[in-house]
């Protein structure tokens, strides 16, 4: 994907002060200023108000934050998710070299516009449907829980002070995946260095050290996972990498390039996110104590506690949209082949659809599940099930097991702007046993 370099001591260019097309406000996006990543909704609040469809020049697009204008343009099927129909600018000249570098990158699912994007996600539909997840509830469980024993056993009974993403939540869904897709389990650790490669590879902004050694990290992961392809050929059992290999629709196959691309996505999507949600939604939780005790008093509520720890600070801060005809956004008309950033994170937050609380958790929102951090219209979630599934798990054995939390130092944010999360999370709390 594009991206405007970092210099090794910070940020080489400097946000533009952004005067927006459509407004008389002049507000700035500076993805690159301090304290972006702690907290960016500050930045989404001024351009909400003052500049809804703001104009970087960083990004070389235009950034949307409104609920009304993300929701419709995710929903606009005259926009495209393909980067060919891009207005060429120095960043979309460097993402089309860098695609041809890595001709697979560009065949994933969440790059390709109808029909090719229907055929493939139709091909990898069925076993992310709510009932062939659902069945994975025990499994999923299980593993869960075994994950808080070993805290116990390495931080023992009494108060201890962990890192809840590190020890916790940023390991557990790619084991959970790589189980479902059938991986070799001591393959785990390296499945989840090459995931952080590729969620980093997402973000326009990087240096160039960091690119070359993500783009070593997808080279390595592809060789690793041709060789489970090709093994899951030669002998296929029950598990998710075979049901891919051998699905088959009207005659159709995915093609070994694409089933490729499709795998990596898989990763990068299930990963990053559902660790973000796990983390973040603890964090939101410590925070807003009388939430959480809420949700200790009502466990009914846990599944919209789910929605609404999404809405309030969910992973999903962009996704990237190209006019292919003048469109109008907002009050702005953007040309045909604009580079769109629009930004479910800032829509999720806009007082004007959630109302004046829109900064605030509330376990019991009632339209908590309109939110936009799955996306909408035709590039939804795929995966949305099974994030769900791993959360309402994790934070049930949370509620149940981690007793007395507490924040026992600063959360680390990292340095992701599309897809962000917490890279540690220090809390303090007493790791009950298993409930009977
Ligand atoms: C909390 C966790 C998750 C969040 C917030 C999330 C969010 C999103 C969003 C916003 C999109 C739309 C991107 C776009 O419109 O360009 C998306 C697409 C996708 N997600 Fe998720 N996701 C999560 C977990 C998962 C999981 C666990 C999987 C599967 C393992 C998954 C698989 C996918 C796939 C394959 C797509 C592409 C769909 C398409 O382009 O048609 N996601 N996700």
């Amino acid at each position: 994907m594009a991206r405007a370099e970092r210099g090794p001591n910070g940020p080489a260019r400097r946000a533009e002060s952004g005067i927006g097309m459509s407004g008389t406000a002049a507000v700035g996006f500076d993805p690159l200023a301090e304290g972006f990543a702690a907290s960016p909704y500050e930045q989404y609040e001024q351009l909400r108000d003052h500049d809804p469809v703001h104009r970087s020049e960083l990004l070389q697009g235009w950034v949307v934050t409104r609920f009304e204008d993300v929701g419709r343009l995710l929903r606009d099927t005259s926009v495209s998710s393909d980067i060919h129909h891009a207005t060429p600018n120095p960043l979309t000249i460097m993402e089309l070299e860098l695609l041809t570098e890595q001709p697979r990158a560009s065949r994933t699912v969440v790059l390709m516009d109808d029909p090719d994007h229907a055929r493939i996600r139709s091909l990898m539909a069925e076993p992310f449907r709510p009932r062939e997840i659902e069945q994975l509830r025990e499994r999923v469980t299980t593993r869960i829980d075994r994950a808080i024993d070993r805290l116990r056993e390495q931080h023992g009974g009494g108060r201890a002070e962990i890192d809840l993403v590190g020890e916790f939540a940023y390991p557990l869904p790619v084991e959970i995946f790589s189980e479902m897709l059938g991986m070799p389990e001591e393959d785990s650790p390296r499945f989840r260095y090459w995931a952080q490669c590729v969620a980093r590879m997402v973000d326009p902004i990087m240096s160039t050290a960091e690119r070359e050694e993500c783009t070593r990290g997808l080279d390595d992961m592809y060789a690793y996972l041709e060789e489970q392809v090709d093994r899951k050929r030669a002998h296929p059992n029950d598990d998710l990498l075979s049901a891919l290999v051998h699905a088959e629709i009207d005659g159709e196959r995915l093609s070994h390039e694409d089933l490729l691309a499709q795998l990596v996505t898989l990763y990068l999507a299930g990963h990053e996110p559902t660790a973000s949600l796990i983390g973040a939604g603890t964090l939101a939780l410590i925070r807003e104590p009388d939430q959480l005790a809420h949700l200790r008093q009502d466990r009914d509520l846990l599944r919209n506690a789910l929605s609404e720890l999404l809405r309030f600070d969910g992973p999903n801060h962009f996704v990237r949209r190209i006019t292919t005809r003048p469109t109008v956004v907002g009050n702005t008309d953007l040309p045909g082949g604009a580079v769109i950033y629009a930004s479910p994170a800032s829509a999720n937050r806009d007082p004007r659809r959630w109302g004046d609380d829109a900064d605030h958790v509330r376990v019991d929102r009632s339209d908590a599940s309109q939110h936009l951090q799955f996306g909408a219209g035709v590039h939804a979630c795929l995966g949305s099930h099974l994030a769900r599934l791993q959360a309402e798990i994790a934070f049930t054995a949370i509620l149940d097991r981690l007793a007395h939390l507490e924040l026992a130092g600063t959360p680390d944010w990292g340095n992701r702007m599309f897809i962000r999360g917490l890279t540690a999370l220090p809390i303090a709390c007493s790791i009950r046993d298993r409930v009977a």
